[in-house]
């Protein structure tokens, strides 16, 4: 794809700021910094505007935590469309994680993923959202 390059100008006490942001997260230079930047703010208008996109869900739980397994189970069965994979794996004697790939309309993957985050017996879960521009 076709890169551009612009001049943008910023008072010095933001761009002193954003370079240390820039060496605390290890980005090689300003220019991927900043498209991550917009990139995270195109994604969040997705959101509000309800368009397609992807979305990361880990959960953390005890399997031995009463019909658990199952009840997240049938959540999903019952959103087959907006799921794309699932890998469960069995961590030790008590705890499993699974990561859920979700695709489909904003609104709907973050109302499951709360759903599946505050089922009872869900230790952890985190739902992590992006898209392909
Ligand atoms: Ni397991």
């Amino acid at each position: 794809m076709k890169t551009i390059r612009f001049g943008v100008s910023l008072p010095q006490d933001l761009i002193e700021s954003f370079d240390e942001h820039i060496r605390n997260k290890n980005y090689p230079n300003r220019s991927e910094a900043i498209r991550d930047l917009i990139r995270k703010d195109l994604i969040s208008e997705e959101i509000i505007k309800g368009e397609d996109i992807l979305g990361v869900l880990h959960i953390l739980y005890d399997h031995h935590k009463r019909e658990l397994s199952d009840k997240l189970t049938a959540v999903q069965h019952d959103h087959h469309d907006l799921i794309i994979s699932s890998t469960h794996v069995h961590l030790d004697h008590d705890n499993c994680l699974e990561v859920i790939l979700l695709k489909g309309n904003a609104a709907k993957i973050t109302a499951l993923s709360n759903q599946i985050i505050a089922t009872k017996g869900v230790n952890d879960g985190k739902l992590y959202l992006t898209s392909k521009g």
